[in-house]
């Protein structure tokens, strides 16, 4: 397993980290057999699993179940837990309390916290031992606020999002996740921070990737946004399906070869 150590190491040696998302026991196990450097379970799985327009309904429990199936499937990959809307943020004992319950829960090794306005919970779950993966830019939990748009675009965008991500790195975030903001304020911001910064939609400059499971691999997702690369097609199982729906109504599925020939009945006489 890459431990934070690593992802380190790897940044200082502009070695690229690479992550996908992970959701349940079979994406984790097919994640950890790719050899990716780090799994995220990422709150989307409210919208790539669930079925939920955004991620604003999924809650602690949700993704302590999710995080516990992903551990099951890569018991030796660096995995990331996103703390859900609403989990912290509130005041430092419940934040506290939520973070603990989900790192103790999961066996995570990192807990992923939306937003520059939380700076104490970053400094304080750090002084508890819990590490914080910090994400700036267009950060979904807000987009009731922000809309799914480009963040960092104007001068003074641009300039805040540079001194909310040298703030998180100060308050003790092990590692930034950088979505969908211009790709040389990006390179600046990966340059300037000597923790890893891990970019979506930021170009090529930052010190490692990360993608969605489901829209890499077009799997139940109609939207594709415009950074997403396709790497290969599970839309193809409706095609499988339709199959088995066929065979099922002409009769053609069991064969013989799916079937248990031993003959009982003369043995029930
Ligand atoms: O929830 C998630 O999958 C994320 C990624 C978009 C980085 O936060």
């Amino acid at each position: 397993m890459k431990h934070l150590n690593n992802l380190f190491e790897m940044k200082s040696n502009k070695e690229k980290i690479s992550m996908v998302t992970a959701y349940d026991y079979p994406s984790a196990k097919q994640v950890e057999a790719a050899g990716i450097d780090t799994i995220l379970v990422g709150d989307s799985l409210g919208m790539t699993v669930l079925g939920y327009e955004s991620i604003v309904q999924v809650t602690l429990s949700d993704m302590i179940h999710h995080a516990k199936a992903v551990r099951r499937g890569a018991p030796d990959t660096f995995i990331v837990v996103d703390l859900p809307i609403g989990a912290v943020g509130i005041n430092d004992e419940s934040d506290l309390k939520n973070a603990l319950k989900l790192y103790q829960a999961t066996d995570a090794n990192a807990l992923k916290a939306e937003g520059a306005h939380l700076i104490s919970f970053i400094t304080k779950a750090r002084a508890m031992g819990i590490p914080v993966v910090s994400h700036l830019g267009l950060t979904p939990q807000s987009v009731g606020v922000m809309g799914y748009k480009m963040q960092g675009a104007t001068k003074e965008d641009a300039l805040q999002l540079l001194n909310d991500a040298q703030a998180v790195k100060e308050a003790g975030a092990v590692i930034l996740v950088l979505e969908a903001v211009p790709s040389d304020l990006a390179a600046l911001i990966s340059e300037r921070l000597t923790i890893p910064v891990i970019g979506i939609g930021a170009g090529k400059a930052t010190d490692g990737q990360v993608l969605i499971y489901h829209d890499m691999l077009n799997y139940g997702q109609d939207h594709h946004a415009k950074f997403v690369k396709q790497y290969g097609d599970f839309s193809q199982g409706v095609s499988a399906l339709k199959h088995y729906h066929e065979e099922v109504r002409a009769g053609q599925f069991p064969s013989d070869a799916h079937t248990y020939k031993k003959q009982i009945l003369g043995e029930l006489e």
